[in-house]
C-alpha cells in the first residue's frame, strides 16, 4: 500500500489500522490483476529499471528502450545497471524502494538472490515485473515478460540438426545405424544462476538427444550434463578457456563439427578458442557455432562466415511488453499474458507474456535491417 512518510505520520492509529486491513484485503486480490496497487494509480511517478550489466549491448538496448517507452507513456525512469554484481543490484533496488519508485522492472543477475529486497518492495506496495529472466523463490513478483525460452534452445539445436543433415542421414535418429555419418559436438550452457539457462538447455537437448543416443552426434569430452557446461555470468572469457581445454584434451586428430552456444558473447569466446587451435582456414573451416541475441558483433561475424547462427529476440518488443504490463498494473488493470503454466518460480507460477524468438543465419540477416533493428550500414 503506497503511502508517503508524511501522510503516514499524519494518520491516527485508527486510520493506520484501517489502512492495514484494507491493504491485507487488497493483497488477497492480487491474482485478479494487480488491484492491490489500485490506491496509487494514474500516470506520472518514476519507474525503477534494474538491469544486469552494460557489458552486453542487448541490456543497454533493453534499458534504453524501456526508459524511452515508459517516458512516452507518461512516467519518469530510474535506470540502473548492476555491473553483473549481485550486491550492486540489491543495493540499487533497495535505493529504488527508498526513493518511492512506483514499479520495479528487474532483469536479475542472480534469479534467487532478490527474495529479501523484494519483500521490502512488497511491504512498500511496489509491484515488480520480472524482465527476461524469471526471479525465483519469492511470491513478490507480479508478472514476467520474456521470450519463449525453450523455443530459443530448440531453434539453436534444430539449426545444428538441419545443417548437419542429421535427420536425413542414416535410418533416422533413433536407429543405431552403423552407416550413418557421425559428427562431434560440444555443448555450452548459460549462467547457472539464470533461470533461462535450463530452458535453453532443455529446449536444445530435447532436439539433440535422439542423435546423441543414436551416436550420430558424439560429445567427445563426455560433458553432457548441464552442470558441466554452464558459464558463470555468461562470460565469453570463461567460455573461451573451457573451449581451449575441450579442444586440447579431446580433439587431437579429430574435428569439432558443431558447438551449441546459448549466447553471442559465449560464441565469440568459443570462436576465439577454435581459431587459436587452427580452425577458420580453408583446410579446417570453423564448426557450426550457434548463439543468441543477434548482437551486432555476432551478426557481423555471421555475415563474415565465422559464427553460424544466432537467435534474434527484439528487445524493443520485450520492452514494449514490460511497459504495457507495468502501465496496466499501475492503473489497476489486468496485463495481457499468454502463459500461466510454465514459469513456476518455486513460490508461485508467475503469469507471463512470452514473445517469439527467430533464428538468424547468413541467409536472413536482412530481416534485422527490414525490421529496423540495425541499419544496413551497421552490418557492413
Ligand atoms: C539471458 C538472456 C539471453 C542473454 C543472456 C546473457 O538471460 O535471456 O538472451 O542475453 O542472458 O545476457
Amino acid at each position: 500500500m503506497p503511502s508517503t512518510r508524511s501522510t503516514t505520520t499524519r494518520m491516527t492509529g485508527l486510520a493506520v489500522a484501517a489502512l492495514l486491513v484494507a491493504s491485507l484485503t487488497a493483497c488477497g486480490q492480487e491474482a485478479r490483476g494487480g488491484s492491490r496497487y489500485k490506491a496509487d494509480t494514474g500516470k506520472g511517478g518514476t519507474i525503477g529499471l534494474a538491469m544486469p550489466t552494460k557489458a552486453s549491448e542487448r541490456w543497454i538496448a533493453d534499458g534504453q528502450n524501456m526508459a524511452k517507452q515508459f517516458q512516452q507513456a507518461g512516467y519518469q525512469t530510474d535506470l540502473q545497471y548492476g555491473d553483473d554484481k549481485v550486491e550492486n543490484q540489491i543495493a540499487q533496488i533497495e535505493n529504488m524502494i527508498t526513493k518511492g519508485r512506483k514499479l520495479l522492472v528487474v532483469a536479475a543477475i542472480d534469479g534467487s538472490a532478490l527474495t529479501e529486497v523484494l519483500q521490502r518492495a512488497h511491504d512498500a506496495g511496489i509491484p515488480v515485473i520480472s524482465y527476461d529472466r524469471l526471479i525465483l523463490g519469492t511470491p513478490n513478483v507480479d508478472y514476467y515478460a520474456s521470450f519463449d525460452n525453450e523455443r530459443v534452445g530448440e531453434l539453436m539445436a534444430t539449426y545444428i540438426v538441419e545443417k548437419l543433415k542429421l535427420a536425413a542421414s542414416g535410418k533416422g535418429a533413433d536407429a543405431k545405424d552403423p552407416g550413418a555419418k557421425k559428427y562431434n559436438i560440444e555443448l555450452f550452457a548459460g549462467s547457472p544462476d539464470d533461470n533461462n539457462t535450463k530452458f535453453f538447455w532443455n529446449g536444445a537437448l530435447k532436439v539433440l538427444q535422439p542423435y546423441l543416443t543414436s551416436g550420430q552426434l558424439v560429445v567427445r569430452s563426455g560433458q553432457t550434463r548441464m552442470s558441466q557446461a554452464t558459464t558463470l555470468r555468461w562470460d565469453g572469457g570463461t567460455a573461451q578457456k573451457r573451449m581451449d581445454d575441450l579442444i586440447s584434451k579431446n580433439y587431437g586428430e579429430q574435428r569439432v563439427d558443431a558447438v551449441l552456444s546459448p549466447y553471442d558473447g559465449i560464441s565469440i569466446g568459443i570462436i576465439s578458442a577454435l581459431k587459436s587451435a587452427g580452425y577458420g582456414t580453408q583446410g579446417q573451416p570453423l564448426p557450426i557455432v550457434t548463439g543468441q541475441d543477434a548482437e551486432l558483433a555476432s551478426v557481423k561475424s555471421i555475415i563474415g562466415g565465422e559464427q553460424t547462427q544466432t537467435v534474434y529476440k527484439d528487445t524493443r518488443k520485450l520492452a514494449a511488453q514490460a511497459v504495457a504490463m507495468g502501465d496496466a498494473v499501475l492503473n489497476g488493470k489486468k496485463p495481457q499474458v499468454n502463459n500461466t503454466t510454465d514459469y513456476d518460480n518455486g513460490k508461485k507460477t508467475v503469469p507471463s507474456y512470452l514473445l517469439k524468438p527467430v533464428s538468424i543465419d547468413k541467409s536472413n540477416t536482412q530481416l534485422l535491417v527490414d525490421e529496423g533493428y540495425f541499419t544496413a550500414g551497421q552490418l557492413k
